[in-house]
This record gives structure tokens, C-alpha cells and sequence, in this order.
């Protein structure tokens, strides 16, 4: 029996029934056939042809199978189309998969929507930054451990050029040219030289605010922050101030909101405080206002910073800074209908 007819025949086998099928599978696929017969032969083979001889052999047993599903295949969809039963036409066809927001984007949006219903517009700047910007104007004294090496990520020093450590430096920028009223929101990323964690990360995302104008008093500070809360997460929400410290602002105020998950009865999310920190904030420093060159005898402001991933992370439960960058599709899927 000859391999290369055998293969030559399996190749060209048509079938248009299932008795033609049957017969292939009885002549190459079954125990009795002459693939079959063929490993029989092995015993007979010599030694030192056995293995090639087995390789052939082995390999026509491949085709024949690879060729009985294609013909069962052939078959099958012979007798569909032939058959009385017509496609419908009029049925849907399959969805193409959508992709969806990054939660990040989808809670930056959702920040911008908020404050833009009273009134706030968006600013952006650049991400690398002079010390002046990111420091300097915002009172900074010239020691002050935020701008050392551990937490700022430098890139070039006398003068300092480094990555933004927040988007203050955008307000900076706003001030400078612009007069007031201001009232603008810069979201974006930032960097601080921070080991990796669940709860820390070195790149991050913030959303700042400014209002600049006569007379905003820390009145306007509580209200508006009161009403992003309850906006972003629910009418029940309730705020607190606690007293605070930033170079930039006097006075300055932590904001916690009630905690959304057990709604302040404690649980581990809020530490059982029933509180969660969400945002920085407070009155604009004169010398911020006057570094700006906006007179700080005509005019008040407030400022406030969040994260943008702690956000996140409280309106979603999520409790590990790190999932946001990996993007683990599965993670992300979870996000879909945003
Ligand atoms: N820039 C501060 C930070 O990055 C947040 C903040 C902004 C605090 C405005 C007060 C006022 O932590």
C-alpha cells in the first residue's frame, strides 16, 4: 500500500451523504482500516526504517482525522442551506464589544460636571514644572520639606525643574493671567516620590479649585464643598471641617465626609471613625493672591485638592490604589456601563 496514494485519495474525498461519510470512515479512520492495517505493518518494518516508517504513518492518521471533521463540517452545512429552513434576515446581528471610561476618567468627569453646575470652568498646565509654580508662589519657605528630594521627583536642579507634586501650580498659572472673578478647576496628574503601595502611589490624579473674587469668605468654601458631597455622593452626606496646615492657604481645613459605605456607623473603609478624608482646603494666602500680582485688600479666595483615585476608591469600594494601573481587563469590565 502506497502513503502518497493514500493521502492523495484522503485529500480528494468529496462527500454529499452520510453514507459517503461513513465509507471514509470506514476506509481511513475506523480500527480496520488501512491506517490501521498500515500500524500493523510496523513489526514488519526493519529497525532502522521503523521510525520513519511510523512518522508516515502517524501523520496520515492526522490528515484522515483533520479531513473526517472537515467533511462533517462540509456535510453539516450542505444540508442546512439546502434544506427548507431560510435565514432570518431580520435578526439582530452580533455586538461588536464597546469600550468603556477608565474609572479615573469617569470620576474626573463627574467631579467637572459637578462644580461646572456652579459655575467652575477647567484649566490645565503642564506636568513639568518650574519651582516657582509649584512652589515658590504658593508661599513655600524655602526649606520646606515637601520640596526635598523624597517627595519631589527633580529634574533639573539651579533652577529647579521637576514634576508637579500637585495642580496648584495650574491655579498659579490661572492667577497670573487672568483677573478675577476665577473660578476653574484643574484636574490632571501628579508625582511625589512615593514607594507603591495599596494606599500610595507615585503617579497620581487630583482635581484642585479656585475661586477668586470680592468678598468669598469661608462660607462659600463650606457651601461648596457641602455640595459637591452631597452631589458626588448622596443627599445624606454630611461634611466636617478639621483644621489643618498648608503654606498656601490660612486658614486650612481637612474635609471628611460621613462615611458613604457604612454611613458613619464605622466599619474598616472609615477606620470605625464613621468618617472618610476626601479633599484639602482653605482661604487663599495674601501672599499667594499678591504673588500673582491680584491685590489681596480687594480680593479673597479658597482653594481645595483632591484625589482624584480616593474618590474613586470610596464611591466604588475599591481597596487598592494599584488596580487602577494595571489595567486588568476584568477590573475594567467592571466599569462598562459608565
Ligand atoms: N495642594 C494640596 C495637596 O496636593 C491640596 C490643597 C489644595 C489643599 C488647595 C488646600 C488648598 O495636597
Amino acid at each position: 500500500m502506497d502513503i502518497e496514494s493514500l493521502k492523495k485519495e484522503i485529500l480528494g474525498f468529496k462527500v454529499s451523504s452520510q453514507e459517503q461519510l461513513e465509507e471514509f470512515r470506514m476506509k481511513f479512520i475506523s480500527r480496520k482500516s488501512v491506517i490501521g492495517e498500515l500500524f500493523g505493518k510496523m513489526k514488519e518494518v526493519s529497525n532502522e526504517e521503523r521510525k520513519a516508517f511510523g512518522q508516515k504513518i502517524n501523520e496520515l492518521k492526522d490528515l484522515a482525522q483533520d479531513k473526517f471533521q472537515e467533511l462533517i463540517r462540509e456535510l453539516e452545512n450542505s444540508s442546512s442551506s439546502s434544506s427548507t429552513s431560510h435565514k432570518d434576515l431580520t435578526l439582530p446581528s452580533g455586538f461588536a464589544p464597546l469600550g468603556s471610561s477608565h474609572p479615573i476618567t469617569a470620576v474626573r468627569n463627574e467631579i467637572i460636571d459637578i462644580f461646572s453646575k456652579i459655575g467652575f470652568n477647567v484649566s490645565s498646565g503642564p506636568e513639568i514644572e518650574d519651582d516657582w509654580h509649584n512652589f515658590t508662589a504658593l508661599n513655600f519657605p524655602p526649606n520646606h520639606p515637601a520640596r526635598e528630594m523624597q517627595d519631589t521627583f527633580f529634574i533639573e536642579k539651579d533652577p529647579d525643574i521637576a514634576l508637579r507634586t500637585h495642580t496648584s501650580s495650574v491655579q498659579i498659572r490661572v492667577m497670573e493671567n487672568e483677573k478675577p472673578p476665577i473660578r476653574t478647576l484643574s484636574p490632571g496628574r501628579v508625582f511625589r516620590n512615593e514607594a507603591i503601595s495599596a494606599r500610595a502611589h507615585c503617579i497620581f490624579h487630583q482635581v484642585e479649585g479656585l475661586y477668586v473674587d470680592k468678598n468669598v469668605s469661608f462660607v462659600d468654601l463650606k457651601q461648596t464643598l457641602y455640595f459637591f458631597a452631597k452631589e458626588m455622593f448622596g443627599e445624606k452626606t454630611k461634611i466636617r471641617f478639621r483644621p489643618s496646615y498648608f503654606p498656601f492657604t490660612e486658614p486650612s481645613a481637612e474635609i471628611d465626609i460621613s462615611c458613604n459605605i457604612c454611613g458613619g456607623d464605622g466599619c474598616n473603609i472609615c477606620k470605625y471613625t464613621g468618617w472618610v478624608e476626601i479633599a484639602g482646603s482653605g482661604m487663599v494666602d495674601p501672599n499667594v493672591l499678591a504673588n500673582c500680582n491680584i491685590d489681596p485688600e480687594e480680593y479673597t479666595g479658597f482653594a481645595f485638592g483632591m484625589g482624584i483615585e480616593r474618590i474613586a476608591m470610596l464611591k466604588w469600594q475599591i481597596n487598592d490604589l494599584r488596580l487602577f494601573t494595571e489595567n486588568d481587563i476584568r477590573f475594567l469590565e467592571q466599569f462598562k456601563s459608565l
